[in-house]
Protein backbone atom coordinates (compact mmCIF):
# COMPACT_ATOMS: atom_id res chain seq x y z
CA UNK A 1 0.00 0.00 0.00
CA UNK A 2 1.50 3.66 -0.36
CA UNK A 3 -0.45 6.98 -0.40
CA UNK A 4 -1.11 8.72 -3.84
CA UNK A 5 -1.00 12.49 -4.97
CA UNK A 6 -3.73 13.98 -6.76
CA UNK A 7 -5.15 16.44 -9.02
CA UNK A 8 -5.60 19.30 -6.67
CA UNK A 9 -1.68 19.01 -5.89
CA UNK A 10 -1.31 20.84 -9.58
CA UNK A 11 -0.15 24.39 -9.77
CA UNK A 12 -0.66 24.40 -5.65
CA UNK A 13 2.43 22.45 -4.45
CA UNK A 14 2.23 23.36 -0.94
CA UNK A 15 5.14 21.16 0.25
CA UNK A 16 3.55 21.08 3.83
CA UNK A 17 3.72 17.14 3.03
CA UNK A 18 7.31 16.56 2.39
CA UNK A 19 8.19 17.82 6.31
CA UNK A 20 6.27 14.90 8.40
CA UNK A 21 7.51 12.28 6.00
CA UNK A 22 9.85 9.81 8.08
CA UNK A 23 11.16 8.09 4.77
CA UNK A 24 11.65 11.23 2.37
CA UNK A 25 9.54 9.76 -0.39
CA UNK A 26 8.91 12.74 -2.23
CA UNK A 27 9.60 13.83 -5.40
CA UNK A 28 9.24 16.60 -7.44
CA UNK A 29 7.89 18.34 -10.72
CA UNK A 30 7.52 22.02 -11.64
CA UNK A 31 4.26 21.90 -10.22
CA UNK A 32 3.12 18.87 -8.63
CA UNK A 33 4.62 16.15 -6.31
CA UNK A 34 4.49 12.60 -6.28
CA UNK A 35 5.02 9.87 -4.07
CA UNK A 36 7.43 6.85 -4.41
CA UNK A 37 5.12 4.02 -4.44
CA UNK A 38 7.87 1.28 -3.43
CA UNK A 39 9.24 3.93 -0.53
CA UNK A 40 6.41 4.95 1.36
CA UNK A 41 5.69 2.75 4.46
CA UNK A 42 2.23 3.77 4.75
CA UNK A 43 2.61 5.59 8.00
CA UNK A 44 -0.34 8.65 6.90
CA UNK A 45 1.25 11.22 8.41
CA UNK A 46 1.59 13.33 5.18
CA UNK A 47 -2.53 12.86 4.62
CA UNK A 48 -3.63 15.87 7.20
CA UNK A 49 -0.91 18.58 6.33
CA UNK A 50 -1.42 19.14 2.80
CA UNK A 51 -3.81 22.31 2.58
CA UNK A 52 -5.25 21.48 -0.90
CA UNK A 53 -6.38 17.60 0.23
CA UNK A 54 -4.65 16.52 -2.31
CA UNK A 55 -2.94 12.88 -0.55
CA UNK A 56 -5.21 9.66 -0.44
CA UNK A 57 -4.71 6.09 0.16
CA UNK A 58 -4.20 4.00 -2.71
CA UNK A 59 -6.96 2.54 -1.80
CA UNK A 60 -9.32 6.00 -0.94
CA UNK A 61 -8.31 7.35 -4.58
CA UNK A 62 -11.43 8.96 -5.98
CA UNK A 63 -12.79 7.08 -8.91
CA UNK A 64 -11.72 10.24 -11.34
CA UNK A 65 -8.17 10.69 -10.44
CA UNK A 66 -6.89 6.84 -10.25
CA UNK A 67 -4.66 7.65 -13.17
CA UNK A 68 -2.89 9.28 -10.59
CA UNK A 69 -1.57 6.17 -9.00
CA UNK A 70 0.11 5.13 -12.19
CA UNK A 71 1.67 8.85 -12.61
CA UNK A 72 3.00 8.78 -9.01
CA UNK A 73 4.84 5.66 -9.96
CA UNK A 74 6.08 7.16 -13.04
CA UNK A 75 6.96 10.42 -12.36
CA UNK A 76 9.08 10.06 -8.79
CA UNK A 77 11.23 7.10 -10.97
CA UNK A 78 12.46 10.21 -13.09
CA UNK A 79 11.71 13.60 -10.75
CA UNK A 80 14.34 15.00 -7.83
CA UNK A 81 14.01 14.29 -4.47
CA UNK A 82 12.31 16.59 -1.93
CA UNK A 83 12.78 16.55 1.64
CA UNK A 84 12.38 20.58 2.82
CA UNK A 85 9.23 22.42 2.64
CA UNK A 86 9.01 25.93 0.28
CA UNK A 87 7.23 28.69 -0.64
CA UNK A 88 3.63 27.35 -2.27
CA UNK A 89 3.76 28.19 -6.43
CA UNK A 90 2.84 31.82 -6.84
CA UNK A 91 -1.25 30.95 -7.99
CA UNK A 92 -1.66 28.48 -5.43
CA UNK A 93 -4.62 30.39 -3.59
CA UNK A 94 -6.60 30.82 -7.21
CA UNK A 95 -6.09 27.20 -8.44
CA UNK A 96 -6.39 25.64 -5.11
CA UNK A 97 -9.81 23.38 -5.52
CA UNK A 98 -10.29 23.67 -9.68
CA UNK A 99 -11.32 20.54 -11.82
CA UNK A 100 -9.41 19.38 -14.59
CA UNK A 101 -5.95 20.34 -14.20
CA UNK A 102 -4.20 17.74 -15.53
CA UNK A 103 -3.59 19.01 -18.70
CA UNK A 104 -1.71 22.00 -16.41
CA UNK A 105 0.86 19.38 -15.33
CA UNK A 106 4.04 19.94 -16.39
CA UNK A 107 6.71 16.72 -17.05
FE1 LIG B 1 5.68 9.51 3.60
FE2 LIG B 1 4.02 8.36 5.35
FE3 LIG B 1 3.06 9.98 3.46
FE4 LIG B 1 4.02 7.60 2.78
S1 LIG B 1 2.20 7.98 4.06
S2 LIG B 1 4.42 9.55 1.75
S3 LIG B 1 5.69 7.34 4.25
S4 LIG B 1 4.41 10.57 5.15
FE1 LIG C 1 1.02 19.02 -3.06
FE2 LIG C 1 -0.34 19.08 -0.83
FE3 LIG C 1 2.14 18.33 -0.75
S1 LIG C 1 -0.48 20.55 -2.51
S2 LIG C 1 3.05 19.50 -2.40
S3 LIG C 1 0.50 17.29 -1.82
S4 LIG C 1 1.13 19.61 0.73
Amino acid sequence: MTFVIGENCIKCKYTDCVEVCPVDCFYEGPNFLVIHPDECIDCALCEPECPANAIFSEDEVPEDQLQFIELNAELSEVWPNITEKKDPLPDAAEWDGKKGKLDQLER
